[in-house]
């Protein structure tokens, strides 16, 4: 039986809801299975798939993104992405591509708001904004403590900075939001280029200073895989 539903220009939904529980996890690790590299399916599912995620660790280690479009309350859309790598990852590789995957959704909120389709922009918005809140929130609450500890950096250090700029892009997100609330196409794609230009030299510090120091302070290619399944699983 097939449970896969075409969707314009996105990955295709497999809904998880509407599959019996007993054949549940088979029929989504089948659908992965089938996936040339590169390619993705979005999962969805009424509650969150955290045990999913960890089956997909143990069983299928170091080949799949996992990256959360809708975090509920209600409905819960996961992107699972099959890499065209394998093996063990590292916070630079994990993180970078993150950043790209967020870069190439505010792309589209951009050229949707350009168009004057406020809908649709609101919608992929509002991934971006799930994304990128998530991966903040995985920065400052796994990422950071985690360089702090075991490179002694705390005040004055390269998190210090991060985390301040942090709180310049949240402002910018809130604006995006209200723009796009009340129908101000033009204030949105303002805004949204002013956050392309934080966002931007934020991400190249994080990808040539805070993460590689990062990758080295952790020690081994083991430890680094760790702190990826532990930022993955926030
Ligand atoms: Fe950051
Ligand atoms: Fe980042």
């Amino acid at each position: 039986m097939h449970y896969l539903f075409v969707m314009t220009a996105q990955p295709k939904e497999l809904d998880a809801r509407i599959i019996p529980p007993p054949s549940r996890h088979q029929e989504i690790f089948r659908t992965f299975d089938a996936l040339a590299p590169g390619d993705a399916f979005i999962l969805v599912n009424d509650h969150d798939p955290k045990p999913l995620l960890y089956q997909f660790q143990a069983e299928r280690p170091g080949r799949f993104e996992w990256s959360v479009l809708e975090a509920g309350p209600e409905r819960f859309r996961i992107e699972i992405r099959r890499r065209t790598a394998e093996g063990p990852r590292t916070v630079t590789d994990y993180l970078e591509a993150d950043h790209r995957r967020l870069d190439a959704i505010a792309a589209d909120v951009d050229r949707l708001s350009g168009e004057g389709a406020l809908a649709e922009a609101g919608g992929r918005f509002a991934e971006f904004a799930c994304g990128l809140d998530r991966h903040i929130v995985a920065e400052e609450q796994i990422l950071f403590p985690a360089f702090e500890r075991m490179t002694g950096m705390t005040m004055g250090g390269p998190t210090a900075v991060m985390r301040s700029e942090h709180v310049e892009i949240r402002g910018l997100m809130a604006r995006i939001a209200g723009a796009i609330h009340v129908g101000d196409g033009a204030g949105a794609q303002g805004a949204l280029q002013q956050l392309g230009q934080v966002l931007g030299m934020h991400n190249v510090k994080e990808e040539q200073i805070l993460y590689p120091m990062t990758d080295q302070a952790a020690g081994g290619e083991r430890e680094r895989d760790d702190l990826v399944k532990r930022l993955q699983a926030l």
